[in-house]
């Protein structure tokens, strides 16, 4: 499913408001993640560092997990928005997370000037280790917890 203009800019809109709420006082560097949600909700997220830095977490794994929770497999896309030179691209782990939580996403790697590079979870992880690696069948429908 395409993503519309204004779904697109809604969902950098948030992505950068997201932004805002960063707590990264270690690196100064400060991300917004936002994801759409096949009912239309926005699921944010901000990176969140700590003084034992590997305990750090993403601003894109942050909006996933909350998303994973509310709606499982459900992220049609997501935006990330940094203060980079160049649209911001996603760490390896994160887009190890995206693999599994939003295979069919769209994403949209943004800076604070404007720039927005669509691309989508497939092509930033290409041969990914994924469910089949273990025997199971790719996770694609909605599941509960139980
Ligand atoms: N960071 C993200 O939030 N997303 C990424 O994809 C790459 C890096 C954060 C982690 C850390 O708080 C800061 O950016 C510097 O690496």
């Amino acid at each position: 499913m395409a993503l519309t203009s204004s779904a697109q800019t809604l969902l950098v809109d948030a992505a950068t408001n997201a932004r805002e709420h960063a707590y990264a006082p270690y690196s100064g560097f400060c991300v917004g993640a936002a994801a759409l949600l096949d009912n239309g909700d926005v699921v944010t997220g901000a990176n969140v560092e700590n003084a034992s830095l590997g305990l750090s977490m993403c601003a894109e794994r942050v909006a996933l997990f909350v998303a994973a929770q509310q709606r499982p497999m459900s992220v049609r896309a997501v935006a990330v928005v940094a203060d980079t030179t160049e649209p911001v691209r996603p760490c390896g782990a994160c887009r190890q997370v995206l693999f599994e939580l939003a295979p069919e996403a769209a994403v949209l790697l943004c800076n604070l000037h404007g720039a927005v590079h669509l691309t989508s979870t497939r092509a930033l992880l290409p041969l990914a280790f994924d469910a089949t690696m273990l025997g199971k069948s790719q996770n694609t429908a909605p599941h509960s917890g139980q």
